[in-house]
C-alpha cells in the first residue's frame, strides 16, 4: 500500500469510526465497495423477484379493497427494487450488470421467494411474516455506513410497514372467520414460519461476510440477534391473531428474557439457495421473459432521450445523466421494464 493509500483509507475508518456516513465520490476500499454492491444487488433482486408470488394472487384476490391493497403493495415492491438498483449505480455498477447476473444466476434473491403462494391466507402469511422479517432486517440498515443505500432504506422501510400491517389484517379476518377461514390462515403460518426465520441467513458462526460487514457498518447486529428479534415480535402477535407458530419449542424463557425457539432445517435453506426449492426455476424463467418482453421499451426510452438530448447521444443508461429534466423519464421507462 502506498503513502496516499494509506491515508485515504485512515480518512476512511476514521469516518466510519465517527458514524459519518460514506458518499460515492468518497474514497473507499474496493472490498467495501464490492461487499455493498452484493448485498444491495441481492436486496434489490428480492424486491422484483418477491413481486411473483403475490402478483399471482392480484386476479383472486377476494373483494375489490384487497385487491387495491395489494396492487399497491406489489408496485411498492417494485419501487424498493428501483431504488436498491440506483443506490448500487452510485457505486460504478450498472442496472444491466446487475440484471444479466441475476438472470444468469450469478447473483442470488432471498430464498423466500422460492416458496409457492398456494391459497389466499398466503399474501396476508407473507405480509405479516415475510415483510416483517424484512423490517427487522432493515430497520438497522437505516444506519448504514453508505449514505445511498441508507437513505433508500428509510423510505423502504416506512413502505415495509404498511405491508406488514395490511398482511397481519388480513391473516386477522381469516383467522376470525369461518371454520375453514381460519384452517386456511394456520395452513399458510405453518408452511411460511420456518422459511421466515431463514430470511436472516445462516448461524453467526458460519456466516462468512457478517464480521467485516459489522466492522464497516453495512451491519449493525448479526444474523441471530436479528433473528431473536423477530421470534421475540412475532410470537406475542401470533397470539393476538389466535394462531399458532409451529414450533413446539418455542416459549418465553424469563431469564434470558427472549422467546427460546427450535432448530432450523438448514439443509433446507441450502437447498433451496442451491436452486432447488420448489419454485427457483419458475421465478427465474418469468423474470427473463419480463425482461425480454420489456426490450422495446428499453430501446424506445433510449432512442427519445437521444433524440431530446444531444449531449448524451444514444446511450442514456449511465450514472451520470441522474439528474435534470431527465430523471422522470428514465424513472418510468425503467418502472415499466422492470415490473
Ligand atoms: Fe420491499
Ligand atoms: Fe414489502
Amino acid at each position: 500500500m502506498t503513502a496516499s493509500q494509506a491515508a485515504l483509507e485512515a480518512v476512511f475508518d476514521a469516518a466510519v469510526a465517527a458514524d459519518e456516513r460514506i458518499e460515492p465520490r468518497d474514497w473507499m476500499p474496493d472490498a467495501y465497495r464490492a461487499g455493498l454492491v452484493r448485498q444491495i444487488a441481492q436486496h434489490a433482486h428480492s424486491e422484483i423477484i418477491g413481486m411473483q408470488p403475490e402478483a399471482n394472487w392480484i386476479t383472486r384476490a377476494p373483494s375489490l379493497r384487497r385487491k387495491a391493497i395489494l396492487m399497491a403493495k406489489v408496485q411498492d415492491e417494485a419501487g424498493h427494487g428501483l431504488y436498491l438498483y440506483s443506490a448500487a449505480e452510485t457505486l460504478g455498477t450498472s442496472r444491466d450488470e446487475l440484471l444479466d447476473k441475476l438472470h444468469s444466476g450469478r447473483q442470488k434473491y432471498s430464498s423466500i421467494f422460492n416458496y409457492p403462494t398456494l391459497t389466499w391466507a398466503d399474501v396476508g402469511a407473507i405480509g405479516w411474516l415475510v415483510d416483517g422479517a424484512a423490517i427487522t432486517n432493515q430497520v438497522p440498515l437505516c444506519r448504514c455506513s453508505y449514505g445511498p443505500y441508507a437513505r433508500a432504506m428509510v423510505r423502504v422501510c416506512k413502505e415495509e410497514s404498511f405491508h406488514q400491517r395490511q398482511g397481519y389484517e388480513a391473516l386477522l379476518a381469516l383467522s376470525r372467520g369461518t371454520e375453514a377461514q381460519h384452517a386456511m390462515a394456520q395452513d399458510a403460518v405453518d408452511r411460511w414460519w420456518w422459511p421466515s426465520l431463514m430470511m436472516f441467513g445462516p448461524p453467526d458462526d458460519e456466516s462468512t461476510h457478517s464480521a467485516q460487514a459489522m466492522a464497516w457498518k453495512i451491519k449493525r447486529h448479526s444474523n441471530d440477534e436479528l433473528r431473536q428479534r423477530f421470534v421475540d415480535i412475532a410470537a406475542p402477535q401470533a397470539e393476538s391473531l389466535g394462531l399458532t407458530l409451529p414450533d413446539p419449542d418455542l416459549k418465553w424463557n424469563e431469564e434470558r428474557g427472549h422467546y427460546d425457539f427450535g432448530p432450523i432445517d438448514w439443509d433446507e435453506f441450502w437447498n433451496v439457495l442451491k436452486g432447488n426449492g420448489p419454485c427457483n426455476e419458475q421465478r427465474l424463467s418469468k423474470r427473463r421473459k419480463a425482461h425480454e418482453d420489456g426490450a422495446w421499451v428499453r430501446e424506445a426510452a433510449a432512442a427519445y432521450a437521444g433524440k431530446h438530448d444531444g449531449r448524451h447521444g444514444n446511450d442514456n443508461h449511465g450514472r451520470d445523466d441522474a439528474h435534470g429534466r431527465h430523471d422522470e423519464q428514465h424513472t418510468h421507462t425503467h418502472g415499466e421494464a422492470g415490473a
